[in-house]
This record gives C-alpha cells, sequence and structure tokens, in this order.
C-alpha cells in the first residue's frame, strides 16, 4: 500500500526517519546514550584491528561508509569490497578478525557465496542485515539488523540510510569497546545519531527546491557527483540512484579525484553535484568546486548554512541543510540525492519503482 504516495519509493523516503529512529533503538540505548550491540549478539570488538567489508550495489556503499566510520571512530583498519571480487582476489585473510556483509535483502549471490567463502577461511562473520529471515542472516555468525522494514522500490532508500545509521552506531561501540572513545565522546557521538530522525525531516522540507533541481537535471543526459571524507561515499550512491532511477549517465567521483581525469569532461552543459557540509575537509571541495567554476560546469551544491554563507564560488543552485555534527550528515545528504533521483525519474515518465533491467534481489552470481 503506498498511501497517500504516488510511489513506493517516495513512501520509502518519508519512512526514513521513523525507521532510522528504530534502528538506532537496537544500537544505542536512547535513555542512557550508551552504545550497543543488538540484544542477542555477543560480538565484541575489542580485539578487532582488522575488519573485511563485502557487498553489492548500495549496499557496498553503505560499506564504505562503515569503513569511513571505524577507521575515525574505533581506529580499526577496514578492507573493502565489492562482494563478486571479494571471493576471487586472494586476499590474505590472515590478520582479518572480521568479516562484515551489507545486505537489504540477505539474498543476493554474490556476497552470499562471499560470507560462504569467508566461513571457509575461517573468519568470525557478521552481517548487517534487513530481512531477518534471510539466508545471509541465517548463516553469519553475528546478525546486525536494519529496522527499515520491507522495502518494495527496487532502488533502495530507507534501507541505505539504515544500513549506515546501524554501522555509524555499531562504529561508536567498537571505539568504546577498544579504548578509543571515553563516555564523553561516546555520549556527543550517540546524541549526535539521535537527531538523524528529527535532520532526516529537515532534508524531507527541502523536497519542493530538489524537485525544481530534477526539473534541470532531467534535460541532461550525464551527471557528476563529487564528495570528499564522508561525503564521498554519499555521492558514489547518489550518482548510483541517478543512474538506476533516470538512466541518465551519472559517475560519483571522490571531488580530489575530479582533475586526474573527469575534468576532460566539464563544460556548460554538465551538472556536477557536489556534495559538500562545512565539515573538516570543506575548503578543499570548494577548491574542487573553482575548478569546476571555471570551466563552466553547472554546479548543484549540497550544504549546510556554514557552508551556504562561507562558499565562494557562485554555485548554479544550492540546497541548505542545517548545519549538524558529522557522524549524521552522510544520514541527510542521502536523503536530498535520493529526492533528486526520483523527482527526476518522475519529470523522465520512467519507471520509478521498477527501473528497467533490475530485480529487487540478485540471485544469480
Ligand atoms: O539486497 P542487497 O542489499 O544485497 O542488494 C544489493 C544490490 O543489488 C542493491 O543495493 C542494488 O544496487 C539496488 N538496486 C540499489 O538501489
Amino acid at each position: 500500500d503506498k498511501g497517500n504516495h504516488r510511489h513506493f519509493m517516495q513512501k520509502e523516503i518519508y519512512e526514513q526517519p521513523e525507521v532510522i529512529g528504530h534502528t538506532l533503538g537496537a544500537y544505542v540505548d536512547l535513555t542512557t546514550g550508551r552504545s550497543r550491540v543488538p540484544v542477542g549478539q555477543d560480538l565484541s570488538f575489542s580485539n578487532v584491528r582488522r575488519i573485511a567489508i563485502s557487498a553489492c550495489g548500495t549496499g557496498f556503499y553503505a560499506g564504505l561508509m562503515g569503513r569511513y566510520f571505524f577507521e575515525r571512530y574505533a581506529r580499526i583498519a577496514c578492507d573493502l569490497d565489492v562482494a563478486s571480487e571479494f571471493r576471487y582476489r586472494e586476499s590474505p585473510l590472515d590478520d582479518v578478525d572480521l568479516a562484515l556483509f551489507v545486505s537489504q535483502s540477505g539474498e543476493t549471490a554474490d556476497t552470499l557465496a562471499s560470507l560462504r567463502y569467508a566461513k571457509e577461511q575461517g573468519l568470525a562473520t557478521a552481517a548487517v542485515v534487513n530481512v531477518q529471515e534471510s539466508t545471509i542472516a541465517r548463516e553469519s555468525r553475528y546478525v546486525l539488523p536494519t529496522l527499515a522494514g520491507p522495502e518494495i522500490g527496487v532502488a533502495s532508500t530507507k534501507a541505505f540510510t539504515c544500513q549506515l545509521t546501524a554501522l555509524a552506531a555499531l562504529s561508536v561501540r567498537a571505539g568504546v569497546e577498544r579504548g578509543v572513545l571515553d563516555g564523553a565522546a561516546e555520549l556527543e557521538l550517540t546524541r549526535a545519531l539521535a537527531e538523524a530522525p528529527r535532520l532526516v525531516n529537515e532534508a524531507l522540507k527541502l523536497e519542493d527546491a530538489v524537485e525544481k533541481l530534477a526539473r534541470d537535471m532531467a534535460t541532461h543526459r550525464h551527471a557528476l557527483f563529487l564528495g570528499r571524507g564522508f561525503s564521498f561515499p554519499i555521492a558514489l550512491e547518489g550518482a548510483l540512484k541517478l543512474k538506476e532511477l533516470s538512466y541518465i549517465h551519472a559517475e560519483g567521483y571522490a571531488a580530489g579525484e575530479l582533475k586526474h581525469g573527469p575534468i576532460a569532461l566539464i563544460d556548460e552543459t554538465m551538472p556536477v553535484v557536489v556534495i559538500a557540509p562545512h565539515d573538516r575537509v570543506f575548503e578543499k571541495t570548494v577548491s574542487n568546486m573553482q575548478e569546476v567554476a571555471a570551466r563552466g560546469g553547472k554546479i548543484v551544491l549540497v550544504t549546510d548554512a556554514s557552508g551556504a554563507a562561507a562558499k565562494a564560488v557562485g554555485a548554479h543552485s544550492t540546497i541548505v541543510l542545517p548545519d549538524m555534527p558529522e557522524i549524521v550528515a552522510p544520514i541527510a545528504y542521502a536523503v536530498i540525492l535520493q529526492m533528486l533521483a526520483y523527482h527526476t525519474a518522475v519529470q523522465m515518465g520512467t519507471d520509478v519503482d521498477q527501473p528497467r533491467n533490475l530485480a529487487k534481489s540478485v540471485t544469480v552470481e
């Protein structure tokens, strides 16, 4: 049932404040602010120094975000692979303490094959998974649920932001267990995460402005998405959403990579979506924006109030979110890019809930 919404995807985008709240509740005691592993899981990070993450598609981008979180907040080194490569890469796994898989459906063949491979190699396995009765959930040693509820739209939305929520909170738990974060740092981070539902609501309020951008986006055949640091995985996911839904050719890049090749694509007809909250790497991203602006590229800047006040280059259009703590920003910014892809697709008349050639769960390798 789509309720008042035109598509399941739109409904699922709007469910996010609620389901992110549910997911967070599994990883944080919201009365004390203490992080925890979900009930019934005896997973401890005390002796985890290296995690090997694998997943596919949107799950892979959540995994990339997980890498940034675990490295920043828990000082745990992370390897990351698309699941279809992990198994064949013959990477030495001797110093890997945990193999972590991210999957909405829990049935993706490539991810399942990687999980089985990791078990054969004698690794401890954990899965961040949305469907609790799935094969991946059954076969993993530790099950780390996302509580997004059933996701019908083929393009993943709420499952992704719930994956980010779970991974962020877990990285805080890991940081505490490893002695990287003290009690005060833990509370500051979990309080920031507890703001996620409200901040996603703030993002949803920008739908009209995003729809306007989408009308312009729909006139283009190509687009670039740039982000640095915590915004890099979000840029990649934003590009995937746009290409899946609207069939516009979209590429996500680390903002710093622009000058190493993709800058050759920039002219007046190239929209460049820049994800740039006013964080520790903002100034660097602004220099990359200047490179785009100097070549006439059409910049769509997604930033916060401080970023909008500070930015030195003229963007073609700007979406302004409230200032927010770094750990929670990826979740809110992802929602803007979901709405951009959604409205571009609606504008172009493509099948939003069932994009061509795609299936909700990919059960062949
Ligand atoms: O169910 P999974 O999370 O394992 O699925 C992985 C990918 O197939 C999936 O994320 C796919 O990329 C979606 N269409 C993204 O919107």
